[in-house]
């Protein structure tokens, strides 16, 4: 699918002119890059699918910038996850709400509940006030492969198949947004992401999270293998670990605790050992490994298991998982 000079640029003018017509843009948020459709227009929803390869089970995130506005698409907005969206939004957590007809089935994979999130980045909060329509938008990699964190991310994947990037720099959260909703009275986690399910429970009390199915994925977020590079991922508890393998030309590393001895092909996450800047870069990181031809072997060092590491080392796990 080539026929577009991809326009890479922070013009929102353009971005909005683009997806009235119904094309694809790729739109910066405080987590991952999406690649953005009209969402009330099912043909252009139908292009996300394309594009990414993805299947249409796999429902999108609609994405839009006022609470107000999502009255027009739901029949419900059940008090507590009201409470949530009073709390973080704009920011990295999705909401499952009950649809109504406004929203095609294509962007719900036939599901009864429509995943919405405002998200914290001023380029593309202007571009959907501009806009008079909501933006589907799942993360704008191929189906199954690390999400981009900037803009040549993107391109790296989709040049010439979409009109436009626009570039909002890279990502400051850099992992995808935590996924809640409530089955009865129930508040669950569908996917562990950049907002920790702590401060969650800090608005909600105890909220728990949903087993990963692989057979009927509700959030294939939540598959065994997601997220994943090409190469080989072998994750590690300790350094220590490391030091066997690195003696292999081909092997890289991506540590959080230290730096390994200089000479070796490593990133060190965070010198302050700050998990948030580490969640920033680390799928920077694997990217980086992924495409280095030199590289057969990508090493990672397990995170520690608190606040945002947990849920990296969920990502970590889908990442080096086989099947
Ligand atoms: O941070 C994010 O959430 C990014 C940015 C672009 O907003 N988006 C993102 O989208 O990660 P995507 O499509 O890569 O992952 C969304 C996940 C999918 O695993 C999907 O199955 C789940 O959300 N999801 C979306 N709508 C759903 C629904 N109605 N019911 C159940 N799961 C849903
Ligand atoms: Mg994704």
């Amino acid at each position: 699918m080539q026929g577009f000079n991809t326009l890479i640029s922070d013009d929102v003018d353009q971005a909005a002119y683009w997806l009235s017509k119904g094309e694809l843009v790729a739109i910066p948020t405080e987590t991952v890059y999406g690649l953005a459709a009209n969402a009330l227009n099912s043909l252009a929803v139908r292009k996300i699918f394309m594009t990414k390869g993805r299947p249409e089970y796999d429902p999108l995130i609609v994405h839009t910038d006022e609470i107000g506005k999502i009255r027009q698409w739901v029949s419900s907005f059940p008090e507590p996850l009201m409470a949530l969206a009073r709390a973080f939004w704009p920011g990295p957590l999705t909401l499952l709400l009950p649809k109504n007809e406004s929203v095609p089935d294509l962007v719900t994979a036939g599901l009864p509940r429509v995943g919405i999130r405002i998200p914290d980045h001023p380029l593309t909060q202007v571009l959907l006030s501009r806009l008079e329509f909501p933006l589907a938008a799942p993360s704008a990699n191929p189906f199954g492969y690390v999400s981009p964190t900037n803009a040549h991310h993107v391109s790296a994947h989709f040049n010439g198949m979409i009109p436009m990037i626009l570039d909002g720099g890279p990502c400051i959260k850099g992992i995808e947004s935590t996924i809640v909703g409530m089955e009865g009275e129930d508040l669950m986690i569908y996917r562990l992401g950049a907002l920790d399910r702590a401060d969650i429970e800090s608005v909600v009390g105890p909220v728990q999270l949903q087993p990963h199915s692989t057979s009927k994925p509700l959030a294939p977020g939540m598959l065994t293998k997601h997220y994943a590079p090409n190469k080989q991922v072998i994750v590690i508890g300790n350094l220590e670990e490391a030091i066997p393998l690195i003696k292999s030309p081909k092997v890289a590393l991506i540590t959080f605790s230290q730096a390994l001895d200089q000479g070796y092909r490593s990133v060190w996450l965070s010198t302050k050992g700050d998990l948030q800047e580490a969640a920033s870069k680390f799928y920077a990181a694997l990217q980086q490994w992924d495409h280095d031809p030199a590289i057969a072997t990508i090493v990672i060092e397990r995170f520690p298991d608190e606040h945002i590491g947990i849920a990296l080392n969920d990502k970590l796990q889908r990442a080096s998982s086989k099947s």
